[in-house]
Order: structure tokens, then C-alpha cells, then sequence
């Protein structure tokens, strides 16, 4: 083990949210109970190949029923955030019309515990979950449509929420949703077309825009931004080829939606690019005025990895191949024709998943962000996907998880966003992702990040008896925990497994 020196607490700033995430379709269950409509996760993992093993949300980690014991371990661990998702279909069956007052009310409850406790909520309005109602009605994101009931749905929750909920994260990684949704067809509603991909991307910044519009009327004074999954890219050498391809990378994967929020306009050389292929965004008259009308407040950003890139040439890999299985070397990777290609960071260590592991990538990545837009930046997400072990003392049956390999992850880069703050980025806070054990979308149950880990069959989707869902706090959420009492200083402690450098 090799000791790393700590990060002096007093960067951390007072009001700074050590907070940790889930997301209602990943942790909630009660798929269908109490009035809730499906999304089109439901039907989608449902569907034959769709999902490692065909894991589904059906029951999850059960959130929906056993909040309160959540809550309480939350506390126990002394969490000063929770970011959760709203699941739209709870809320609104049919995506529009209307509202299911018990799917409200658990939100209520699950905020005033929360509260009561006192953590911070921070409700993250859409975390993937589009009513299927709304697909089946007219394509979901592929129809403007969806723009007006996407704000009824926002304008639902401020006035419901708005007196109790200050932090709010509007569309969860919209790169994601659509680039796997509409393009790599891994995500619902599995289409293949970039321009359809541009479509329902450019109806959701819209959504968006309109939506942080209307916030600043119902919700005065609270905060609200998008959470963006970006992955900061290097050149794969110092060759001016592979630092163009960088640059390349860093506006097709990041700036061509981080610069919509912030500046309400796409970004010049991608759309070239674009509509070179017959895919530039559908603009309309008036769009790029609503875009500019509804910017952020703050720029979340989920981290998990950077890309090392070089060139691609114009019949190049174009598409993405995902480790989905856990076994390391399956490999990952992306490339744009003519653009760029991912290669292998040999300065990294990778997660069995394959995975860049890079504390310093995300140092790297709250620098540009703070820099390039001048806002303040929320880590939404930060976490390691990894196989736990359960420990059950054979005399006690006390259950612990001894997670050391997580500590030195979320240690290094909370080591890392310490150094970011003392470089000048306003850093609002930190959320581990994930709370608890929850659904990895493609992944299954095998793939854990929580601080509380939770007993459950990781085969396949279903529970049965051999899945009683018991809560442990694993040793990573009592260290996060010292974490937060000594404000950071507890960094200062932390020690990693040689060779994880980054
Ligand atoms: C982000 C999502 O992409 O990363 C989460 O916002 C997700 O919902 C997390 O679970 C980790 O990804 P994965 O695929 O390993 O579960």
C-alpha cells in the first residue's frame, strides 16, 4: 500500500455538499405498484438480449418500500447530499394528463425524511426512464412534442417540491440517453441512425432550455443544471495528428452539449461534420433563442474515465463496444470515422469493466470545465463498478464488506476535486455514485458501486427468496463517512493498493 498525502480539509468549503446518487429506475422497484405507468426501461430490459442476463428495475434494491431504512443508513454514514431521480411515470402514468397523487406523495415522504435526517435533496428530474406512454404516443424524443410535456412534468415537481427541494439536476447524462438510445441502439428505444440520434438530442436540449426556463419563475432561488457524463480526452502522443483527433474527440463527445447549455449553440467543425453525413440537428427559427433563454446554473458533471485517442481514418471504427461482462480485457472502445479512435492508456490502471481509473482526469476535468464556461460545477457522479464480497461472521453472522480497493478510488479522487478547489473551481459537491447498491443498466447486480451494499441475486433480474435484500454499510461508506466529519481532512489518511496511480 502506498500512503497519500491528505488534502487540507479547509479546501473543502463550508455548505459543501459529500453527497451520494441513485436513480429511480436503478433503485426504486414497485415497477408497477401504486398507480405507477411503465417507462420505457420496463419494457425495454424486458425484451430477449437487451440486458446482461436479462437483469431488469422490477424490484431493484426495493427503495421504493424500505426508503426509510435508506435514509437512516444514509445518515448513520452521516451523508450531508442524496441525489435521486424522479421517476416521470410515477408521477404522471401517461407521461402528461394526469398526476398520480401517490406516486407524489412518496416523493413528499422520501424528501421530508430525507430533511428530517438532515440531508440536502438534490432531485434529478430525468434520469432516463421516458414514460413509454409518451414513445408509444409519438417517439418519445424524436417528437418536439415532448418539449411542452417535459416542462408540464418540470413545472409539476416545482410547484409540488419547490418549497422543500433547492438542488436540482434537469436531464442525466443526455449524451448517454440519446448516443446509446438513437445511435449505438444498446439503450431504448434501440435505433441506429446518427440523424435521428440528432433529432431526439436536439428536442432534449430544448426540453431542457424550456424547462431551467421555467424554474427561474416557480423556484426562486434554487439551483438547477444538467449532469453531463464527461469524459476528458487526451491525445494518444504529442504527434499533431493525435492532438487534432483529441480536439476532434473533445467537441464531438463533450462540447457539442455542454457549449447548448451554456451558450445555447453547437459547436461549428461537428456540425460540419454532421451534416456532411445528412445528420446536422433539425433547427428551427426561434431555436437557438430558446437554447440562449435557459442556461445553467451549474454545470454537473458525472466522471468515470478519460479516453486516450489518435486518428481514424475515414473507413475507421465507427461505433462503440462496451465490456458489459466484467471480464477485464473484453475491451471498450469508440471511434468516430474520420475523426477518432480510442486507444489504450498505458499510464492508466482500468476497473474490470475496463474502465480508465484516473484521479487526475477528473482534476483535468473540473479545470476545463470551470474555465471554458465559467460556472460553478457539481460532481453529480463518481464511482467505482466493482465485484464486492460479502464477509458473514460465523459466530455473530454480523455481514461486512471490507471494500478497500473503492476507499483508494473515491480517496484519489476526492483528493483530486480538493486540488481543483484550491486551483479555482467553484466546486459545489460530491456525489458518490451510488448510494446503495443499485441495477447497472447493461451490466446487472454483479456490477456494484453503493456504499451500502445490498444482498441480492445477481444472476439474473429476479429475486426470489435467495435475494432478502439486507442492508450492510460497507467499509467505503463508513470511510466516507470520517470523510465528511473531518470535512476532508480524513484524505489525508487514505491509502491506496500500489499501482493505482492513474
Ligand atoms: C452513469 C449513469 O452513466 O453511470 C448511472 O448516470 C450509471 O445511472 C453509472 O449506473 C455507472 O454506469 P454503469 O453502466 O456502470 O452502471
Amino acid at each position: 500500500m502506498t500512503h497519500v498525502d491528505g488534502v487540507p480539509g479547509k479546501r473543502f468549503p463550508e455548505g459543501f455538499l459529500w453527497a451520494a446518487a441513485t436513480a429511480a429506475y436503478q433503485v426504486e422497484g414497485a415497477a408497477a405498484e401504486d398507480g405507477k405507468g411503465p417507462s420505457v426501461w420496463d419494457v425495454f430490459a424486458h425484451e430477449s438480449g437487451r440486458t446482461f442476463r436479462g437483469s431488469n428495475g422490477d424490484v431493484a434494491a426495493d427503495h421504493y418500500h424500505r426508503f426509510r431504512e435508506d435514509v437512516a443508513l444514509m445518515a448513520e454514514i452521516g451523508l450531508t447530499g442524496y441525489r435521486f431521480s424522479v421517476a416521470w411515470s410515477r408521477v404522471l402514468p401517461e407521461g402528461r394528463g394526469q398526476p398520480n397523487e401517490a406516486g407524489l406523495r412518496f416523493y413528499d415522504e422520501l424528501i421530508d425524511a430525507l430533511l428530517a435526517a438532515g440531508i440536502t435533496p438534490i432531485l434529478t428530474i430525468y434520469h432516463w426512464d421516458l414514460p413509454q406512454a409518451l414513445q408509444d404516443a409519438y417517439g418519445g424524443w424524436e417528437s418536439r412534442a415532448v418539449i411542452a410535456d417535459f416542462d408540464a412534468y418540470c413545472r409539476l415537481l416545482y410547484s409540488r417540491y419547490g418549497d422543500r427541494v433547492r438542488h436540482w439536476v434537469s436531464l442525466n447524462e443526455q449524451n448517454y440517453f440519446v448516443g446509446l438510445g438513437y445511435e449505438r441502439g444498446a439503450h431504448p428505444p434501440g435505433v441506429t441512425e446518427p440523424a435521428r440520434m440528432q433529432a431526439a438530442n436536439h428536442h432534449a436540449s430544448l426540453a431542457n432550455a424550456t424547462a431551467i426556463a421555467s424554474f427561474r419563475d416557480l423556484v426562486p432561488g434554487g439551483l438547477i443544471g444538467p449532469s453531463f457524463a464527461y469524459t476528458p480526452v487526451y491525445p494518444a502522443t504529442p504527434a499533431a495528428e493525435d492532438v487534432l483527433a483529441a480536439e476532434e474527440a473533445e467537441e464531438h463527445l463533450s462540447h457539442w452539449w455542454m457549449d447548448v447549455y451554456a451558450w445555447g449553440r453547437y459547436p461549428e467543425t461537428t456540425w460540419r461534420y454532421l451534416a456532411d453525413r445528412g445528420a446536422a440537428p433539425p433547427v428551427h427559427p426561434g431555436d437557438l433563442d430558446v437554447l440562449a433563454a435557459g442556461t445553467p446554473d451549474f454545470m454537473g458533471v458525472n466522471y468515470y474515465q478519460t479516453y486516450t485517442v489518435t486518428s481514424n481514418p475515414p473507413d475507421g471504427l465507427d461505433g462503440q463496444r462496451m465490456n458489459t461482462s466484467g471480464e477485464k480485457g473484453a475491451g471498450w472502445e469508440v471511434g468516430v470515422a474520420g475523426r477518432f479512435r480510442t486507444v489504450t492508456n498505458p499510464h492508466a490502471e482500468y476497473t474490470d469493466w475496463d474502465w480508465t481509473i484516473d484521479p487526475t482526469g477528473l482534476r483535468i476535468a473540473l479545470r476545463r470545465i470551470a474555465g471554458r464556461y465559467g460556472l460553478p460545477v457539481l460532481v453529480s457522479e463518481n464511482g467505482l463498478g466493482a465485484f464486492d464480497e460479502v464477509d458473514v461472521d460465523a459466530r455473530t453472522g454480523e455481514r461486512s464488506v471490507h471494500d478497500e480497493v473503492r476507499i483508494g478510488y473515491l480517496g484519489d479522487h476526492l483528493r483530486a476535486c480538493g486540488e481543483a478547489i484550491a486551483d479555482g473551481v467553484d466546486l459545489l459537491g460530491f456525489c458518490v455514485w451510488s448510494a446503495i447498491d443499485v441495477l447497472s443498466w447493461l451490466n446487472g447486480y454483479q456490477k456494484r458501486y453503493g456504499l451500502i451494499h445490498v444482498e441480492r441475486d445477481e444472476s439474473t433480474g429476479e429475486t426470489g427468496d435467495r435475494a432478502p435484500l439486507t442492508r450492510t454499510i460497507k467499509d467505503s461508506g463508513r470511510w466516507y463517512g470520517r470523510v465528511i466529519a473531518s470535512a476532508g481532512a480524513e484524505l489525508g489518511a487514505v491509502t491506496r493498493p500500489a499501482g493505482t496511480d492513474g
